[in-house]
């Protein structure tokens, strides 16, 4: 065959071939995959869009479902947010620096509705930290270590919603001798109350969720700072930490068959009211510029909330009894990177 018969046979072969692919539901794209031809590409091969879509073709409107005939048209759909609808618990909060006030802002801004607790003697504060978030939310007075409390806690959300998808322990408590000074000098009941407070109420908001959990499930984050190892300042506090960490596994693994996941992010340093009150937190600052890969803000908690919104969400829906750390990168690193200020 000459050059241009053989060129004409190619593209009537390939015109069949498309034609019946077309025919069998497959694309223009396909099609054009399906030739053999081993030449440079001819020009014409990439006319096969013009074949589909003759001139006057018009894209049909977003929404189009060729398989539901007469339906050529649904109205736009206001776009989803990935807390949507869900009802979140935010304890912790007593000032818009609290990483929960973070939380509990994000939150909203991803649709959920929250509900806030606040300590007893902290209740003013939170109330006034609530009033900068968007709408009437209402702050339940809360106290950890109150047995009782946690009953009213759930009753008073149970009156209120139908259910509760989320909830984040944003609660700790030291005295000073557990926090500061040699490890063997503090007082047994501070410590135990650091534990109490610190590490114990995560059972205590996880049998709340627990109580109000939809069959669909729910999601419990709390707060940590990396107990793997000891660090220069927070002694007993470290040491609630790590029982946290252990706690979040157990928890895990008991509520997991109701669909209840149990996470906690573990936060780099953030300037709040807490962290005011831990010896040498200028210390673990300084720790932090030298050795986090990641340019660490401790005047910003909103990559933490994200997180924790993240784990409230469904996106996390396979994930319990992780510990996600939000530090910067800090804990993956051995040994400082840089000198101080450089
Ligand atoms: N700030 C940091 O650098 C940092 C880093 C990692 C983890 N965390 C953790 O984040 C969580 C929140 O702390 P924060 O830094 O936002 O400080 P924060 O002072 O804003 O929050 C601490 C909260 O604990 C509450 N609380 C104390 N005792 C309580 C009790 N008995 N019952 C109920 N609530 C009680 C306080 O009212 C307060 O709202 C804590 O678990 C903390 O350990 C903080």
């Amino acid at each position: 065959m000459s050059s241009p018969t053989r060129r004409k046979h190619h593209h009537v072969t390939r015109a069949i071939r498309l034609f019946s692919h077309r025919r069998a539901g497959g694309t223009a794209c396909g099609a054009h995959r399906r030739c053999r031809q081993r030449r440079p590409p001819c020009r014409r091969n990439h006319r096969h869009d013009r074949t589909l879509h003759p001139p006057g073709h018009r894209r049909p409107p977003s929404g189009h479902d060729p398989r539901l005939p007469g339906r050529t048209h649904q109205p736009p759909r206001r776009s989803r947010t990935v807390l949507d609808g869900k009802h979140i618990l935010v304890t912790g909060v007593v000032t818009t620096d609290s990483i929960a006030f973070a939380v509990a802002r994000r939150a909203q801004q991803l649709g959920a509705e929250v509900l806030l607790t606040g300590l007893p003697r902290d209740l003013d504060r939170a109330r006034a930290a609530a009033a900068q978030l968007t709408g009437d939310i209402d702050v339940i007075p809360f106290d950890a270590t109150a047995s009782h409390d946690t009953a009213r806690l759930t009753a008073t959300i149970a009156e209120r919603w139908e259910r509760l998808d989320g909830a984040l322990h944003a609660i700790a408590f030291a005295p000073a001798d557990a926090l500061e000074g040699p490890l063997l000098n503090a007082r047994p009941e501070g410590i135990g109350l650091a534990f109490q407070t610190s590490t114990v109420s995560l059972a205590a908001l996880a049998a709340a969720v627990n109580r109000l959990a939809p069959p669909s499930g729910a999601s419990l984050v709390g707060l940590d700072f990396d107990a793997s190892a000891a660090w220069p300042v927070y002694n007993w506090m470290g040491v609630c930490k790590a029982g946290l960490e252990s706690l979040n596994r157990y928890l895990a693994r008991d509520l997991g068959p109701a669909g209840i996941r149990v996470n906690l992010v573990a936060a780099g340093p953030i300037h709040t009211r807490a962290a005011t009150g831990i010896p040498g937190f200028e210390a673990l600052l300084d720790a932090w510029a030298t050795r986090s890969p990641l340019r660490w803000d401790p005047a910003d908690s909103t990559p933490v909330a994200d997180a924790v919104c993240f784990l409230f969400s469904d996106l996390a829906r396979a994930i319990t009894g992780e510990i996600l750390h939000v530090d910067g990168g800090y804990h993956a690193m051995a040994a400082p990177l840089r000198q101080q200020g450089s």
